[in-house]
């Protein structure tokens, strides 16, 4: 018998109304069917004036909670993945604990951009297994827009502001690949690359407020190369192929790299779960933001296998394969 991790329940938030691609053309020189034929994306969600993360990640892990049929007051673990937290300090989660009355376990905050959710969700998952927790909020909550340059075509089209959460309870397993719960998780980064996406400053420790920058062609070409390969050593190493797969739902950053890796993996379109037309990339809350409309109008249903993946600034990747 060993211990596993199942997702309860999933909830989302998306501040304000969607913002359509024909409302940046007034912004910066593009238009709405460059961004579409790029990207895929149609609309984003922009936080307004004195929102935060943290207000996002609150709302997204009350829907989640009562999803899971959870009581705040049991969950004993906050993990938040951010790369725009409501402060430098203390940890967003902390914020998130604290306003919906956990008083105990623990509470912090992940920084791994893009692929922020699975490495906390691993985390998560980790702390499970070892009898740390019994169940645990995994949150991606972002404000991304905060950090973007609005002169900066490259840039500023392509991303977005939102929260999903997902809660996770402990259950047991026969350790077989048939077991609900988290089956697999695997995380990489390579530093070498990391000023092929980066803000220029805004940390705490240089006291400058920083902006997004990237080198969008460059990031795509690895995102692909990588992508398909955590999702082949996963997939190797659970004795699996892709025709085993239910789902496969990727962080959302461009239809162009989802569709290229799921094609490379001989996965059809009905697979596949996307979101990117409506939300853009919102980066560390895309993945739960995907899950919990996955779950919501009732694609994902138990039992089914169901493949994550993520590439974000480090360069940092990853996978999650779950039994729902
Ligand atoms: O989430 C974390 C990871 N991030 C990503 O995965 C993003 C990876 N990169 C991408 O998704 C794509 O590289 C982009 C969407 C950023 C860009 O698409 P692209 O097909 O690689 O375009 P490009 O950078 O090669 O630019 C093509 C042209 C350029 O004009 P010229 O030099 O050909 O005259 C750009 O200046 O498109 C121009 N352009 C735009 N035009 C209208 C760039 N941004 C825009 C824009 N509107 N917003």
């Amino acid at each position: 018998m060993i211990r596993r991790s199942v997702i309860a329940g999933c909830g989302s938030f998306l501040p304000g109304p969607l913002v359509p691609n024909a409302a940046l053309e007034s912004r910066v020189e593009t238009s709405d069917a460059w961004i579409r034929e790029r990207t895929g994306i149609q609309g984003r969600h922009l936080v307004a004036d004195g929102e935060t993360t943290a207000d996002l990640a609150i709302q997204a892990a009350r829907a989640a909670l009562v999803r899971a049929g959870v009581e705040a007051r049991d969950v004993q673990g906050v993990v938040l993945a951010t790369t725009t937290p409501a402060e430098t300090m203390p940890a967003t989660a902390t914020r998130v604990q604290g306003a919906l009355g956990i008083t105990q376990g623990f509470a912090f905050d992940v920084q791994a951009a893009c692929s922020g959710f699975l490495y906390a969700l691993t985390m998560a998952d980790n702390a499970i297994r070892l009898g740390q927790a019994e169940t645990i909020l995994v949150i991606g909550a972002e404000s991304f827009s905060r950090l973007l340059d609005w002169t900066d075509r490259t840039t500023c089209v392509l991303f977005g502001d939102g929260a999903g959460a997902v809660v996770l309870k402990a259950a047991p397993g026969t350790g077989s690949i048939q077991d609900r719960g988290i089956l697999d998780t695997r995380l990489h980064a390579d530093g070498r690359l990391y000023d092929i996406l980066k803000t220029d400053g805004g940390a705490g420790s240089t006291a400058t407020t920083g902006k997004v920058r990237m080198r969008g062609r460059e990031v795509f070409r690895h995102a692909v190369e990588k992508l398909t390969e955590v999702v082949e050593e996963t997939l190797t190493a659970n004795g699996l192929t892709p025709q085993d797969l239910d789902w496969f739902v990727p962080h959302q950053a461009n239809q162009r790299i989802i569709e290229a890796t799921a094609k490379k993996l001989g996965l059809g379109p009905e697979r596949v779960v996307l979101t990117v037309a409506e939300h853009a990339n919102t980066s560390g809350a895309s993945i739960p933001l995907a899950l919990a409309a996955a779950e919501a109008d009732g694609r994902l249903q138990p039992g089914q296998l169901v493949l994550l993946d993520a590439l974000g600034a480090g360069l940092t990747w990853a996978s999650a394969l779950v039994r729902w």
